[in-house]
């Protein structure tokens, strides 16, 4: 089996350099998240991209103090533009949509030599007022980027005959 290496070595980085991310860089991260697809190609999203140090100190502040919060150059802000819309299967679609913008833009940045950290544990109240997403709105998660200052061991995953079968459960 080969997986490519941008898959394999992703990792969630918990210690992030201070050191500033380059433009084009940033911008090849981004336009990854842009290209991936979502249901009915709605692409109900928008991402704010934090840089500044005063509103990622307040967004630490938000995920409870969480020391990488702090530490990363760039915070993702994603958030959906539609929390109604419900795809043919009955499922709402945004939690679902968002992760694969969120997903290409963790890959994009392995291939760019930066790490990332997906981030839900924090009060949505905060951050919305914070960056002034509308209320109808919801911020679905903050992807962390910036350059590893410390490389984690692999988290576990489960064995590929649990959580794979064919033909049936
Ligand atoms: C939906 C989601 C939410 C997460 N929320 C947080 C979080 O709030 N804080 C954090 O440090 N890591 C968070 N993580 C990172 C996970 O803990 C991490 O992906 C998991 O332990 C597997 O490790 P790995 O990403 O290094 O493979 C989150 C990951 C996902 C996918």
């Amino acid at each position: 089996m080969q997986v490519i290496p941008e898959i394999l070595n992703r990792k969630s980085i918990m210690d992030f350099k201070s050191d500033p991310i380059g433009k084009d860089k940033l911008e090849n991260i981004l336009e990854a998240g842009r290209m991936a697809p979502s249901a009915k190609n709605r692409q109900e999203w928008r991402f704010i991209v934090v840089t500044d140090k005063k509103k990622q100190d307040k967004i630490k502040e938000a995920a409870f103090g969480q020391e990488h919060v702090g530490q990363a150059p760039v915070i993702i802000v994603a958030c959906t533009t539609n929390i109604d819309y419900r795809m043919p299967n009955g499922q709402v679609a945004y939690p679902i949509d968002l992760t694969f913008p969120v997903s290409f833009m963790m890959i994009q940045a392995v291939h760019e030599g930066l790490g990332t950290c997906c981030i839900t544990t924090y009060d949505e109240q905060e951050i919305r007022e914070l960056l002034s997403v509308p209320y109808s709105m919801r911020v679905v998660m903050l992807l962390l980027v910036g350059y590893a200052e410390s490389e984690p061991e692999p988290a576990p995953r489960k064995t590929f005959r649990q959580v794979f079968s064919y033909n049936h459960w």
